[in-house]
């Protein structure tokens, strides 16, 4: 096949530890927090399955049966999949305890979610976040009442800083991040993610052959395998995506353990531009996950337009940054001839991509389309 697009991936790997278990899955994310979750979510006002868009017109030129986006950009009125997460633990650990200030550090959409969660149940919030995270971030979060707190570094410094502070002041932290004797929490954040799982297994009779999940910390794809073991009737094959530079998960699937990188360059695609897998996570993803593929921030914007141009699918989308790598990837492996066939990529195959957030950053999303709509002149 011709390269569509020119789209290539950076790098990609097979895990030789693959061993999926739905058992040891279920082990650390339990069943008992995933029907939780949806019980809980499903009640919340303005509850509303995402939809579960169809984009015909890649299926057709990459030759597959269907390809499944699901669009996180309608989730509530926060646009971003982290809608499920950090407002469901706020809920569930401030039960009856309104007196509580609950605190966390962000790249964004977490904080949103935990200060909507905090104003939902009427609880104060205080909310870290580094130099990178835009003044537009902020003020979203302002506005859902939260105090938001700059802290000069990067993310990891907003998180240290947001447990000294916390620790002093005896705030409730809600992270979606674990560490050791911090796991609780995490789960609440994975258990609510798997909600979309659950909705996609209402959504469609297909069984899904491969699902791209992207990662960050590592917590929405272990959230999201959390959901497969539970609700899938055949497990699809998993692949992890990541910006070629923050490719932690990767690392430490070729490592066999978990593997802190160094970020050389800040990826476009802020909410995955992580260092380190979570700990919690990790323990799903080590044996659930085939393969992980990087990719580079260059295609990002020409795929965010082309989204947005209905080049895909009939809808027009909308989709921030975050949500592009799965169909990068897609395209990219279906370029090579050899991995399309090692993966088993063909005409049977029901493959399901997270648009996982819409434009949560106005102002970098415009800046985005206008770069990729002068790309995609090129192909016109
Ligand atoms: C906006 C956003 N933030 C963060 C992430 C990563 O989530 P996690 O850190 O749980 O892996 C994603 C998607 O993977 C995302 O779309």
């Amino acid at each position: 096949m011709k390269k569509y697009l020119d789209l290539k991936y950076s790098e990609f790997t097979t895990n030789k530890s693959f061993n999926f278990s739905r058992k040891k899955i279920l082990n650390v994310l339990p069943e008992k927090y995933l029907l939780d979750a949806h019980k809980v979510i499903s009640k919340w006002k303005g509850y509303k399955e995402t939809p579960l868009i169809n984009l015909k017109k890649l299926s057709k030129k990459l030759g597959t049966n269907n390809i499944f986006y699901k669009d996180e950009s309608k989730r509530f009125n926060l646009k971003s999949f982290k809608a499920l997460g950090g407002a469901y633990a706020v809920e569930k650990i401030a039960k009856n305890k309104k007196k509580i200030t609950v605190s966390t550090a962000t790249a964004g959409n977490h904080g949103k979610s935990v200060s909507w969660g905090a104003k939902k149940i009427g609880v104060k919030c205080k909310i870290f976040i580094s130099e990178n995270v835009s003044n537009s971030r902020a003020l979203e979060m302002e506005k859902l009442g939260a105090e938001v707190i700059r802290v000069k570094g990067n993310y990891e410094k907003s998180l240290s800083i947001c447990k000294e502070i916390s620790n002093k002041k005896g705030w409730q932290i809600v992270q979606d991040v674990a560490w050791r004797k911090y796991e609780y929490i995490p789960k609440l954040t994975m258990a609510g993610y798997s909600v979309m799982i659950k909705e996609i297994s209402n959504q469609t009779k297909h069984y899904i052959t491969h699902v791209f999940l992207q990662a960050g910390v590592g917590g929405m794809a272990a959230g999201m395998i959390s959901g497969i073991a539970k609700y899938f009737r055949r497990i699809p094959k998993i692949i992890v995506i990541e910006p070629e530079h923050a490719n932690c998960v990767m690392q430490s699937i070729k490592n066999g353990s978990i593997r802190k990188i160094n970020i050389k360059k800040q990826s476009i695609m802020g909410g995955m531009s992580c260092a380190k897998v979570s700990l919690v996570p990790w323990r799903i993803l080590k044996n659930a996950v085939n393969n992980c593929v990087s990719v580079s921030d260059k295609y990002v914007p020409q795929t965010l337009a082309m989204l947005a141009k209905k080049k895909f699918s009939e809808k027009k989308i909308i989709a921030g940054e975050c949500s592009t790598p799965g169909i990068i990837s897609l395209i990219s492996c279906c370029n090579d001839s050899h991995l399309k066939k090692k993966l088993e990529i063909n005409k049977s195959s029901n493959i399901l991509i997270i648009g996982c957030e819409g434009d949560t950053d106005k102002v970098l999303y415009n800046k985005l389309y206008k770069i990729g709509r002068q790309k995609l002149k090129k192909y016109e």
